[in-house]
């Protein structure tokens, strides 16, 4: 922590502060789970860039520098709000290739086969990340691929000293490599653990890099880095094949388009569920005040749950690839339909979750990275990525130097099966060559009068979507500064399996005992590390922009 801090400040003395206090700015700000890569993204942005020019700077930088989650081999999702005030998004979900099939993780007796969908080649969906950078780079960027990759081409060449955060990141994966030398080299010193401060180099990652800055997309879909991919999955039985890649294609999507209480609320749509959960909480929300009732108080809490409740119920039944499965996106976040689906909630007395087959609590690291950017024109971007669980499948690519994502898992592998967030789903969320799967990441702008109030955004799994409610609901209910809003403890429900998981301090022991004594059941501490989500964000007061890293983990806002 000690040593990025210190980079940051001293390469970039605009810094006028380190997390957890907010950084205030007003030209620019960037806030990401990498010193590094925020200060990519804000250099972009001093040299003329905008706020799109620095999404894509610190895409790439955290490919290098945040390999746990940032990528190459993954995908994600962008929300951005242009200066004008229209909102778009971008889709660059993984799919599944070609060869995929609707039971392909099972055996011939139905049975699901340990490990497949997660720590396998054939665990991978054919990446959409690069393609997603510069796609939005070419239609709302105004640098050239060489200006906005320049710094991560530099840190995978000359490498960084590695914080203690990413020795222990390392150290906690690099058993699971054994069987993938390829991996164990590059994230071992010559075959030993790497110490804090160590120098981490990564040529072939500087290689594939510079040659996407030279050919574009085409430089990682075909040629030399898509042959390297399919290379890759043929030791090891994976599916992703050149057609595959050379098929991929970014989607601009509508987005998903909400208020609450007088705010816009501009989410992700299928196929992330991310958006329609949001804004479908927020509208069974609305009705009660949540100010009154108080931050933390069993009866506040109690409703958020209720909420979670039934809105995961629906992410299992609905929510899908809208270029495959009728998603009735507008139905779910009709406010109509909120009141109906909450005319059963009772302010003293929790409901019991449907009882078909219950997931269970995933113990492995759930891994995704989200960033906000924003310039002083009004330009802001919330970019979540993801390679699935903490460094994907934990497979490098040999010869190219990236992981690559363990995505397939995000598909119900088996109805009614919980995936390793213990989510459950069916038909909508089926495997199917060529479908995305369905996504719980909910990059998110909150926009008032049309332009950006809040820029947020989440990791953690299925966790990510009631992690945005509530800096959501903190921000505007609570009218917490964003410091607050971010830092305070959370807590998350998602129907099955039945059970409350929070932060230590989220949630008092007499507060326990009400909700107990209400119905609600299964509390348990967050599993990981840091805590519920790394909600990296910006908020927009009185024209100044103010930057929030999540204190839960490393990471820096860095503003100017
Ligand atoms: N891989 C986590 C998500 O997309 O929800």
């Amino acid at each position: 922590m000690r040593i990025i801090l210190t980079l940051g400040l001293l390469l970039f003395f605009q810094v006028q502060a380190a997390s957890p206090g907010a950084i205030h700015a007003s030209e620019g700000m960037v806030v990401s789970r990498s010193a590094l890569a925020s200060t990519a993204g804000v250099e972009i942005m001093k040299s003329g860039g905008n706020a799109i020019d620095a999404a894509v700077a610190t895409g790439f930088a955290l490919a290098v520098t945040y390999p746990s989650a940032g990528n190459l081999g993954g995908g994600g999702f962008a929300v951005i709000q242009l200066q004008d005030g229209t909102v778009v998004t971008l889709d660059h979900r993984e799919t599944a290739p070609g060869h995929a099939s609707r039971d392909m993780y099972l055996d011939k007796d139905g049975t699901v086969i340990q490990g497949l969908s997660r720590q396998s080649h054939a665990s991978s969906g054919v990446p959409g990340t690069v393609d997603g950078l510069l796609t939005l780079l070419e239609k709302y960027g105004t640098k050239t691929r060489r200006e906005v990759m320049a710094t991560a081409i530099r840190l995978a060449r000359e490498g960084f000293p590695l914080s203690r955060d990413m020795t222990e990141q390392f150290a906690g994966v690099l058993g699971f490599m054994q069987d993938h030398p390829t991996s164990h080299k590059v994230f071992s010193n010559n075959g030993q653990a790497y110490r804090e401060g160590d120098l981490w180099k990564q040529p072939d990652l500087a290689d594939t890099l510079e040659i996407i800055a030279e050919k574009g997309r085409d430089g990682f879909y075909n040629g030399r880095i898509a042959e390297l991919i399919v290379a890759e999955m043929q030791r090891g039985n994976g599916l992703i094949s050149l057609q595959d890649l050379t098929n991929y294609r970014s989607v601009w999507r509508e987005p998903v388009h909400g208020t609450y209480r007088g705010y816009d609320i501009w989410g992700m749509p299928p196929p992330s569920s991310g958006g329609v959960l949001v804004v479908e909480m927020l509208n069974m929300l609305e009705p009660h005040d949540l100010a009154g009732m108080g931050w933390g108080s069993a009866a506040a809490v109690h409703v958020l749950i209720e909420s979670e409740r039934r809105a995961y119920a629906d992410r299992s039944e609905y929510l899908g690839d809208p270029d495959y499965y009728p998603v009735p996106v507008s139905k779910l976040i009709a406010k109509d339909y909120a009141r109906q689906r909450f005319s059963d909630f009772r302010a003293d007395q929790a409901s019991n979750s449907a009882t078909i087959t219950p997931g269970k609590w995933s113990e492995e690291s759930i891994e995704t990275t989200h960033f906000s950017t924003m310039d002083a024109a009004g330009n802001a971007v919330a970019l979540t990525t993801t390679l699935n669980s903490s460094f994907g499948n934990r497979i490098v690519v040999t010869g190219a130097g990236f992981l690559l994502n363990n995505e397939m898992d995000d598909f119900s592998i088996r109805e009614n099966t919980a995936n390793q967030y213990g989510l459950l789903g069916r038909e909508a969320n089926s495997i199917e060559a060529g479908k995305r799967m369905l996504s719980s990441m909910s990059p998110t702008i909150v926009s008032r009068e049309g332009k950006p109030y809040l820029i947020t955004g989440s990791p953690g799994g299925s966790t990510i979507i009631t992690t945005v409610l509530q800096v959501i609901v903190n921000v505007i209910d609570h009218k917490m500064g964003i410091e607050d809003a971010v830092a305070l403890p959370r807590f998350h429900h998602q129907w099955q399996p039945d059970g409350v998981i929070y932060d230590p301090f989220a949630i008092s022991p007499d507060t326990l005992a009400i909700l107990g004594k209400m119905g609600h059941k299964g509390f348990r501490n967050f599993p990981f590390g840091g805590g519920l989500g790394d909600a990296n964000s910006i908020l927009v007061k009185e024209g100044e922009l103010l930057g929030m890293k999540d204190p839960r983990n490393e990471g820096l806002a860095v503003g100017y």
